[in-house]
């Protein structure tokens, strides 16, 4: 059942049925051999990521030392372009996202059992009419989810492997993370884990 959590922040439990989440796998998989997961680094200091990541679409959100957090069209490993959404994920980008064009990013977040992400802001996109779609699979996770302003107070959601989340409108600079993973929740993944998959428009459309 589709709840509200509060104005601008959807959730969709279980939008994936178990036949769904093995297709978008494959997908997965194939992009992944294609855009190998690499090891993302914090600006200025250079302390690695506990996630790794790859991305989908015509761009992909990258982070290292010396550039810090930015959009790129090319792998920073391999130089050559992301693979493309697959067309199940702009399918649900319609029909949840409320929003006309599609999204030109998908970053593939990958969790190992203890692999966490501290409270951010998704805000390195132009466009921010768009809201943030975003798909889980394998493991449940305890997400954290904010208000627009840093240290406000926030509330916590597991969300489990077909989960999908919207956050948009007043609440689409929402500060949010993953305070844990519960490892042995999902079968999905035969070596355990969690992928996140976020879903975002950077440019405005008439970009
Ligand atoms: C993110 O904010 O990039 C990831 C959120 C999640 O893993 O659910
Ligand atoms: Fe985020």
């Amino acid at each position: 059942m589709v709840t509200t959590i509060r104005e601008g922040i959807v959730f969709h439990p279980q939008y994936l049925d178990a036949a769904a989440q093995e297709a978008l796998l494959r997908h997965i998989r194939e992009a992944a051999k294609a855009a190998p997961l690499f090891t993302p680094e914090m600006p200025r200091t250079g302390k690695p990521f506990s996630v790794r990541m790859t991305n989908m679409g015509s761009l992909g959100w990258v982070s290292d030392r010396e550039n810090g957090y930015r959009y790129q069209e090319a792998h920073p490993v391999t130089g050559r372009p992301w693979p493309p959404i697959p067309p199940l994920l702009l399918d649900l980008w319609r029909d949840v996202s409320g929003y006309a064009a599609p999204p030109e990013a998908c970053l593939v977040n990958f969790y190992g059992s203890s692999a966490r992400m501290g409270l951010h802001q998704d805000r390195d996109e132009q466009d921010l009419d768009a809201p943030v779609v975003s798909v889980s699979l394998g493991d449940s996770a305890l997400f954290r989810i904010g208000g627009t302003v840093r240290g406000g107070k926030t509330q916590s959601l597991k969300l489990a492997s077909g989960d999908v989340l919207v956050f948009g409108g007043p609440e689409r600079l929402c500060f949010h993370g993953i305070d844990r993973i519960y490892p042995g929740t999902s079968t999905l993944l035969k070596d355990g884990g969690r992928i996140n998959l976020t879903l975002r428009r950077v440019y405005k459309p008439s970009h």
